[in-house]
């Protein structure tokens, strides 16, 4: 009897993750056999959780916090993105036995924005983006890769700015967080990393006067879905993206791999998430 392949995420927490919903969703929608279950992976635990898995049925897990980087030692073998960004957060358990580690939060970035937005023109001008922590250095790998000539980066801790900028090369400006607003006068691409926003977190107070009409402005906080940074982009008349779809397309890879059917990312995806 073969058994039905098992995927799940790993995290420490992990009750809050949406990735059981939005598996779960899909393979039902699909008629898949299979199930997906959220695990929670203390950091002493990683390397054996990782070994003991495939045994138990595993096809493959998502990685969220603390291990997108740590996974990378276990992995056998990793793709260029992942080495890029230095994190994955998709596993693969081969049938050799083998891990293999890829990072789609970029992929998932950037199919979020094309869908949400796709009059998008990533050369159309410089990129603006507020904070410097992981999910910005998958957003930079991505908004090079798709021909953005330029990105302007503030974070309040401007040397992890400078950092990426050491890592990602000249194309990066950093501008100090005090002076963030003056990085919008010329975006056409404006992205808030920060957790500033979310909900419990304190709010985004970097001014938006500055901001260009025709800029495409997006945030990864989905919670709230409307943050206070899209609204008020949104009356200056620019078309806004939220978060959610984001955490959704990053699915996709993993899922398809796993249960051997791409995934659509549409309202009734996101209904089943948010249900
Ligand atoms: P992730 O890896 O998911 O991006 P993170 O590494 O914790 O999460 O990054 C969170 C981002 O939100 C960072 O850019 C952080 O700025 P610091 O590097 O200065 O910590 C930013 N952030 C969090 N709280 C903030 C606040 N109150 N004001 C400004 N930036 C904040």
């Amino acid at each position: 009897m073969t058994q039905i392949p098992h995927a799940g995420v790993i995290g420490n927490p992990i009750s809050h993750s949406l990735s059981p919903k939005l598996h779960g969703h899909w393979l039902e929608r699909y008629d898949l056999a299979g199930d997906y279950t959220a695990l929670q992976v203390a950091e002493d635990a990683l390397e054996q959780t990782l070994r003991s898995l495939p045994a138990q049925g595993f096809v493959g897990v998502n990685v969220t916090l603390p291990h997108k980087v740590e996974v990378l030692k276990y992995a056998d073998q990793v793709s260029d993105r992942a080495t890029l960004i230095g994190a994955a957060n998709t596993l693969t358990f081969r049938e050799d036995g083998r891990i293999f580690a890829d990072n789609t939060d970029g992929y998932g970035f950037m199919a979020n924005l094309r869908q949400g937005a796709p009059d998008w023109d990533p050369e159309a001008g410089p990129a603006t983006i507020f904070g410097a922590g992981g999910a910005a250095r998958a957003i930079i790998v991505a908004l090079a890769d798709a021909g953005v000539p330029e990105i302007i980066l503030s974070n309040r801790t401007r040397p992890k700015a400078e950092a990426l900028r050491a890592d990602f090369g000249p194309r990066i400006r950093v501008v100090d967080w005090v002076q963030a607003g003056s990085m919008l006068e010329d975006a056409t691409t404006v992205i808030n990393t920060t957790s500033l926003g979310m909900k419990g977190a304190q709010p985004f107070k970097v001014p938006l006067d500055a901001l260009r009409p025709d800029a495409v402005v997006t945030d990864i906080v989905y919670n709230p879905l409307r943050t206070p940074f899209l609204d008020a982009a949104a009356r200056m008349g620019c078309v806004t993206v939220d978060g959610l779809g984001m955490l959704l397309h990053q699915g996709v890879p993993g899922f398809e791999r796993w249960f051997g059917h791409r995934p659509e990312v549409d309202d009734e995806t996101r209904r089943a998430v948010l249900a």
